[in-house]
């Protein structure tokens, strides 16, 4: 991994968004902005976040990278913290069905949806999943995220889901982006366990979580816990027995029907409960107490022509909310960010603050590393985006578009649009 030397300076915004814990409610309107300011990072490190002018002369002669950021603003590189982005095959034919009305669980009772992922998963190559990983990590990146979780899911026997997230370890060494990886296997019921979901969360915790763990290969564990796939007792079982090996927990809870996921997640105190369109009241609030972050994916309730997760309540409530992307080639093919803005704050009702929060430092604290990225603050790993406008306000305002000009990785340029001519 490079890390640079680099000086921002000029900028018409500095968004810090400073913090090294998840934002609850009413803290997510503070981001923190810094008007006409500088940021020197050292070795890919933030050293100094300063409001003024800055003499870059002596920061040349130390070889350092300059970049004159008037006119533009400054923030966190995005942290997308809910993706399945290792997959074979696609399902474009689903997304028409579903256009025409057909139900997402309908498919899936039909034979297609996730076991259709999991056949071409099998049969791809570990070169070919390499392949493709890197194509949706350099989109994201377009997008400003610099770090992404991935999750296995879609293989769901042994050398499957350690193939998946072998892909992801590899896809860590060679894309500048971060992931972090979480074992998904109880992510669908296979063929070879069908009518015998027990079994399968048997075999899942005896023989695939050692092995994953054994490994090294995943830093959380999560489940599909939804009706007709794996129930609450399930789920539990599962995530208890994750924990007991040392994951942290995630949780695709109360997506489709009210099971009870969120209260799950927060009796199991996982890191985050991630959907939560059918939370109640009740569970949310036992959430909250807990400190579980509430993952929402607008992009998904865009693709399954459902209704979108409570955003507003969940704010005033006073939750940790985190926002993304969960790309996957199902239920929501997209790694779009400005897709994602236009649906929080049109749709969700999220104020444009709310959403730089949902996806810097409160998708940092879904990955427990608020720590370490999601803010501009000093210490920080200098994960930083460059937009082309001077204030944040454009990433709501220039609708659907992408405003990223330049995408800094541990200090490293590694992505500038400035650079395009005319075509
Ligand atoms: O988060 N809901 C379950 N899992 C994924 C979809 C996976 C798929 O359809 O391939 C999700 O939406
Ligand atoms: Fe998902």
């Amino acid at each position: 991994m490079k890390r640079g030397n680099l000086l921002i300076k000029n900028a018409s915004q500095v968004v810090t968004c400073s913090g090294s814990r998840g934002k609850a409610g009413k803290e997510m309107q503070d981001i923190g902005v810094l008007t006409h300011a500088y940021i020197v990072v050292e070795d890919g490190v933030i050293t100094c976040v300063k409001v003024g002018d800055v003499d870059d002369k002596p920061y040349v002669n130390r070889g350092f990278e300059v970049v004159d950021a008037t006119g533009k603003c400054v923030l966190p590189g995005f942290v997308d913290s809910h993706t399945h982005l290792v997959f074979g095959g696609y399902r474009q034919e689903e997304y028409n069905w579903r256009l025409n009305g057909v139900s997402y669980m309908e498919i899936m009772r039909r034979g297609g949806g996730i076991a259709n992922t999991v056949n071409a998963t099998r049969e791809a190559s570990v070169e070919a999943l390499v392949e493709s990983g890197i194509r949706r990590l350099n989109t994201m990146a377009s997008f400003g995220v610099t770090t992404a979780e991935g999750k296995s899911g879609y293989g769901l026997d042994l050398d499957t889901e350690l193939k998946q997230l072998d892909v992801m370890r590899q896809l860590n060494k060679v894309h500048s982006l971060d992931i972090i990886t979480t074992f998904l296997g109880p992510h669908a019921v296979p063929e070879a366990y069908k009518n015998q979901p027990d079994a399968f969360i048997d075999f899942m915790i005896d023989r695939v979580l050692p092995e994953v763990d054994k490994r090294g290969l995943a830093e959380f564990a999560d489940i599909f816990c939804e009706k007709d796939v794996f129930s609450i007792v399930q789920s539990e079982r599962f995530l208890k027995a994750a924990n007991r090996l040392g994951f942290k927990l995630k949780i695709h809870a109360d997506e489709i029907v009210r099971l009870g996921g969120a209260e799950l997640a927060a009796e199991l105190k996982a890191t985050s409960a991630d959907h939560l369109l059918a939370a109640s009241d009740a569970g949310l609030a036992a959430m909250r107490d807990a400190g579980v972050v509430a993952t929402l994916l607008p992009n998904t309730a865009f693709s399954l022509k459902t209704d979108y997760a409570r955003a507003r309540d969940m704010i005033d409530m006073g939750l940790i909310v985190a926002l993304a992307t969960d790309l996957n080639p199902g239920s929501c093919f997209t790694e779009s960010i400005p897709l994602l803005i236009a649906l929080a704050t049109r749709e969700m009702r999220m104020t444009i603050e709310e959403v730089i929060t949902a996806l810097t430092i409160n998708g940092a604290a879904a990955l427990e590393r608020a720590d370490q990225i999601g803010s501009i603050d000093i210490g920080k790993k200098a994960d930083l985006v460059v937009h082309e406008f001077p204030s944040y306000a454009f990433l709501a305002y220039h609708i659907g578009v992408s405003t990223v000009e330049k995408v800094i990785k541990n200090g490293v340029i590694i992505l500038d649009k400035a650079h395009e001519g005319a075509y």
